[in-house]
């Protein structure tokens, strides 16, 4: 995949990310996410890019923009997309932390085609690579990381979405003596987050959207960082559905290179202030952006400040 590419990525979450962010606040979850879409697609359009939409706002008949099979791009290396406009739609509707657009893109076939179901989930930052196992207990995943950081588990954090069924989880985590990070949404911002010291989080457990682990898993290849997921459907539509799109053992433990294959770039523009990324900031006239585009060929993390004026842009 051509390297600049990777640069014009962030154009299109910058897009997604400065047309939602109007909406932060606003109690409005579906006009925050169609304002993200309505972007993000418009923004495709100049990408020279041969792109196919494989994690996408859903299956055909059920999204009108940005659904699974979808062409996008105006010509030019033929690549499979993951997205999300808005991840966190109810993060920004309700102007909490840690909103995103993001995107990832690998050579065709190299992302893991699923459905939108859930997924059972393990992220941590380069540290923990070849240290934690999605089939071990969280206390010995807590052990192993505290061993191979040299600090004791007392000293980490781990990032929970808040949600009855991860009540096991939680317990288990405390009673280790870890302590936790209980977050409403967001969790491809949560699995980036261990990547990065500063935010003081250091490993992500439980179950989520199973596309949102896809894009983390691209992420978390680009920095040399530890991802795992398995399938967590709900149903028997969900299972014959994640048959068809060519997963033949439901209950496979993926490990990141089957997530995320080869060449991967990742990129993520911030919607609200969060850990990893700063929102998009308003002034007369204008906005600013903070994005990140990552690639996992060269392992460069580029973050990107921009500040756009309007009536250069007047389409945002
Ligand atoms: P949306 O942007 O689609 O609202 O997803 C937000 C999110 O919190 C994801 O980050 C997470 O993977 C998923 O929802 C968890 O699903 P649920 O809210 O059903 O537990």
């Amino acid at each position: 995949m051509d390297r600049n590419l990777a640069l014009e990525a962030v154009r299109v979450t910058e897009a997604a990310a400065l047309s939602c962010a109007r909406l932060t606040g606003r109690g409005d979850e579906t006009a925050a996410d169609q304002a993200a879409v309505d972007a993000m697609r418009k923004a495709f359009d100049a990408l020279a890019i041969d792109g196919t939409v494989v994690i996408g706002e859903g299956e055909r008949d059920e999204a009108p923009m940005l659904y699974i099979g979808e062409k996008v791009g105006c010509g030019g290396p033929k690549v499979d997309i993951a997205l999300d406009p808005l991840e966190g739609t109810t993060i920004c509707a309700t102007g909490a932390p840690n909103a995103l657009a993001v995107i990832a893109m690998a050579d065709g076939g190299n992302l893991l085609h699923c459905p939108d179901t859930y997924m059972e989930k393990i992220a941590v930052g380069p540290a923990g690579k070849d240290v934690v196992d999605l089939d071990k207990t969280p206390t010995q995943n807590l052990h192993a990381l505290a061993e191979a950081r040299r600090c004791n588990v007392e000293d980490l954090t781990v990032i929970i979405l808040a949600r009855p069924r991860h009540e096991q989880i939680i317990k288990e985590v405390r009673q280790a003596g870890a302590r936790i990070r209980l977050i409403g949404d967001g969790d491809v911002s949560a699995a980036i987050a261990t990547t990065k010291p500063e935010t003081g989080i250091d490993l992500l457990l439980g179950i989520g959207g199973a596309p949102e682990g896809v894009l983390a898993a691209a992420a978390l290849r680009c920095v040399g960082g530890e991802f795992q997921g398995r399938l967590k459907p709900r149903n028997e539509s969900e299972i014959e559905r994640a048959k068809k799109m060519g997963v033949r053992d439901i209950n496979k433990k993926f490990k990141i290179e089957e997530l995320a294959r080869g060449d991967v770039t990742f990129a993520a523009t911030g919607v609200t202030d969060g850990d990893y990324l700063r929102g998009v900031h308003f002034f007369p006239g204008g906005a600013t952006t903070q994005s990140v585009v990552m690639r996992s060929k060269s392992r460069t993390i580029r973050i990107i400040n921009a500040t756009h004026y309007f009536e250069h842009k007047p389409n945002y």
